[in-house]
C-alpha cells in the first residue's frame, strides 16, 4: 500500500504516493523525473547516486523516500542557476576535463560542492579524502581532482553559487 510523502527537492515541495520501502534514487528519478542522479551499484558503493541532504552528501540508493520526507534534498539539476547557467563547480568539471563518459560525474559534483563549501580551500588530499565514496569507471582521477581545484578558485573569486540548503 503507498503512503503520502512530501519531498522537499531543489526547493520545491511535492507531494507524491511512494511504496513504504520506495528508494529515494527511484523517486527521484522515476517519479520526479530528476534523471541526473545516477544508480550504479545500487549498495552504497560507488557514490554515483550521490545527492546533498541538508547540504551533506548522501547515497540515494540507501535511502527511503519517506525517511527523508520534509529535508531538504539537492540534486544534480538543483546546483543549476538561473537561465540553467551551470554552477562554478560545473563549469570547472567542464573546462579542467573533469568528465569523461560522465556516469559518475553527477555525484562527483555533489560531494565536491558539499566539501567547497565546507571547506573552500581544500587541499588535495583532503579533495580526494572528500571524494573517496565517488568511484570512476574512466579512472579519471587526476583531471577530477584538477576539476575540484579549479572550482576552488572560481569560488574564491566571487562566482557563488546558491548554497545547498
Ligand atoms: S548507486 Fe548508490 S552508491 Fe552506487
Ligand atoms: S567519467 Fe566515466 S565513470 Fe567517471
Amino acid at each position: 500500500m503507498s503512503r503520502e510523502c512530501t519531498l522537499d527537492v531543489n526547493g520545491s515541495l511535492t507531494t507524491l504516493q511512494v511504496a513504504p520501502s520506495a528508494r529515494l534514487i527511484d523517486v527521484l528519478r522515476d517519479n520526479l523525473g530528476l534523471t541526473g542522479t545516477k544508480e550504479g551499484c545500487g549498495n552504497g558503493e560507488c557514490g554515483s547516486c550521490t545527492v546533498l541532504l541538508e547540504g551533506r552528501p548522501v547515497n540515494a540508493c540507501l535511502l527511503i523516500a519517506l525517511e527523508v520526507e520534509g529535508r531538504a534534498i539537492t540534486t544534480i539539476e538543483g546546483l543549476l542557476g538561473p537561465g540553467g547557467k551551470l554552477s562554478p563547480v560545473q563549469q570547472a568539471f567542464v573546462e579542467a576535463g573533469g568528465i569523461q563518459c560522465g556516469f559518475c560525474t553527477p555525484g562527483m559534483i555533489m560531494s565536491a560542492t558539499a566539501l567547497l563549501e565546507a571547506n573552500p580551500a581544500p587541499t588535495d588530499a583532503e579533495i580526494r579524502d572528500a571524494l573517496v565514496g565517488n568511484l570512476c569507471r574512466c579512472t579519471g582521477y587526476t583531471q577530477i581532482i584538477e576539476s575540484v581545484r579549479a572550482a576552488a578558485v572560481r569560488l574564491g573569486t566571487g562566482d557563488r553559487p546558491e548554497a545547498p540548503r
